[in-house]
């Protein structure tokens, strides 16, 4: 088990569509899936997505129960998600707060779906279908957006809403520094 090294904005392999995983329940896989928990608990993150670290597959990984980067959220569970297809479930957008382990240092206010299904398979090939709302929702739409090469500054409708972790969050510096 690894921590790998986390690729940052501006680096062109954050900007592929990611390839569909098609073998399931391999070393390999556990491997990859366990340096990328690795990694993510290393940076404090909320989720990571394989192309973060170079990788280029439609695998993300989410989930915590208390995260110091983002205090106040409510816990997500912990899970491994593969070749995911997300389908909004109404029009309703909601604006929140993100950060990315690729962007480190700032934050923005993205708009996202606030209610959404996404469906895909676990590492041994088992399908996951899910409906969620609220921070839940939004993880996985920031997570998944790695795999089509979006990144959350893309997704803004106001760069004013974009600023450094230590002007905007001044207690949360500690977690979010780089
Ligand atoms: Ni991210």
């Amino acid at each position: 088990m690894t921590v790998r090294e986390i690729l940052k904005m501006g680096d062109p392999r954050l900007l592929r569509v990611a390839q569909p995983v098609q073998h399931f329940d391999t070393p390999e896989l556990h491997a990859l899936i366990a340096d990328m928990f690795d990694t993510m608990e290393a940076a404090r993150g909320a989720g990571l997505a394989a192309p973060q670290i170079g990788v280029d597959l439609q695998l993300v990984i989410f989930g915590f129960t208390q995260n110091a980067r983002y205090p106040d959220r409510p816990p997500v569970p912990s899970t491994v998600l593969l070749n995911p297809v997300l389908t909004p479930l109404s029009d309703k957008m909601v604006e929140g707060w993100e950060g990315c382990l690729s962007v480190p240092g700032l934050r923005g206010k993205v708009p996202r779906h606030a209610h959404i299904r996404y469906s895909g398979v676990d590492p041994l090939g088992q399908p996951i279908e899910r409906e969620v709302d609220g921070f839940h929702a939004v993880v996985v739409q920031h997570e998944c957006d790695h795999l089509i090469g979006r990144l959350y500054p893309t997704r803004m409708s106001d760069l004013t809403q974009l600023g450094y972790t230590s002007v905007l969050f001044p207690d949360l510096v500690d977690a979010d520094d780089d």
